[in-house]
C-alpha cells in the first residue's frame, strides 16, 4: 500500500512541485492551501493518489479537519511537509508593519507548531517523519528581518521535534534553502534554485531507511 505525505502550502512553488515529485516517487499527497481551484487543478493532474484539501492552516478547526480527511481517506500519514510559509512587503523593524508581522508569525511559526500538534498522533502510529521548510534566512542574521526570525524559529524547532519524535522511531527534516524560484517573489527567478530543486531533497530525506534520520538538508543557489 502506499504511503501517504500531507503537504500544507501545496498550491504553488515548493508545495506543489514536492506533490509532484513525491507522488512520482509512489506516495499518496494531501494537498493543503487557500486556493481550491489551484489544488484541483494539481489534484486532476496527478490522479487518485492526490486528494485536494483547500483550508486557511492558520484556522484551528478548518486544520484540524484537512488533517482528518487525509487520515481518513488514505488510511494513514505516514509523513508531513509543514511547507506554508509567507514574507512581508515592509521589510526591517522600524519600517516594518506590526500587522504583518501578526500574520506572518501566525502562518510561519504557530501554523507549524499547530499542524505538528495535530499530525504527530497520526505520525506515531506509522513511526513517520515530519519536514518542514526553514531557509537560508533562518542559519543567516539579515539586516532587520522578521521573515528570517521566523525561520531561525523554525530551525531550533526543527531539532527539538526531531528529538521529540526520536522516541518511538520518528524522525524530523528541516530544508533550508536559499533564494527559490517561486511565487514568493513578484519577478521569476531563473538562475536560482527551482521549486522542483527542493522537492527532490524532500523526497530524498523521506526515501532514507530507518536507520538514517536526515536532519538537515540545506540547499544554495549556484550562479
Ligand atoms: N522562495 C524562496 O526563496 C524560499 C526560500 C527559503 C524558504 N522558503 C519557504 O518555502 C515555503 C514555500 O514558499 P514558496 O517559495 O513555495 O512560495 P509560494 O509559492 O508563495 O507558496 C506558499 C504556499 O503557502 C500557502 N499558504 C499561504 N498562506 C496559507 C494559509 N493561511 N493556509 C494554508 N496555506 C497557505 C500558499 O497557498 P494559498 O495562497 O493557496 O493558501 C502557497 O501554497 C515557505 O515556508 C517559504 O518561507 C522560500
Amino acid at each position: 500500500m502506499s504511503k501517504t505525505l500531507l503537504i500544507t502550502g501545496a498550491s504553488s512553488g515548493i508545495g506543489a512541485a514536492t506533490a509532484r515529485a513525491a507522488a512520482a516517487d509512489g506516495w499518496n499527497v494531501a494537498l493543503l492551501a487557500r486556493s481550491k481551484d489551484k489544488l484541483e487543478k494539481l489534484a486532476g493532474e496527478i490522479g487518485e493518489a492526490a486528494l485536494a484539501l483547500p483550508c486557511d492552516i492558520t484556522d484551528h478547526d478548518e486544520l484540524n479537519a484537512a488533517i482528518e480527511k487525509a487520515a481518513a481517506h488514505f488510511g494513514s500519514l505516514d509523513a508531513v511537509f509543514a511547507n506554508a510559509g509567507t514574507g512581508v512587503s515592509n521589510p526591517g523593524i522600524e519600517k516594518g508593519n506590526p500587522d504583518e508581522w501578526h500574520a506572518m508569525i501566525h502562518l510561519n511559526v504557530l501554523a507549524v507548531l499547530t499542524t505538528a500538534h495535530a499530525t504527530l498522533p497520526h505520525l506515531r502510529k506509522t513511526r513517520g517523519q515530519f519536514v518542514v521548510t526553514g531557509s537560508k534566512a533562518g542559519r543567516d542574521h539579515l539586516k532587520g528581518s522578521v521573515y528570517g526570525a521566523t525561520k531561525w524559529f523554525v530551525q531550533g524547532f526543527a531539532g527539538n521535534l526531531a528529538e521529540e519524535m526520536r522516541e518511538w522511531g520518528g524522525r524530523c527534516t528541516v530544508i533550508t534553502p536559499g533564494m527559490v524560484d517561486t511565487p514568493f517573489f513578484d519577478e521569476p527567478k531563473p538562475d536560482k534554485i527551482q521549486p522542483e530543486d527542493v522537492a527532490n531533497a524532500v523526497v530524498f530525506a523521506l526515501s532514507q531507511p530507518g536507520t538514517a534520520a536526515v536532519r538537515e538538508v540545506h540547499i544554495m543557489p549556484n550562479d
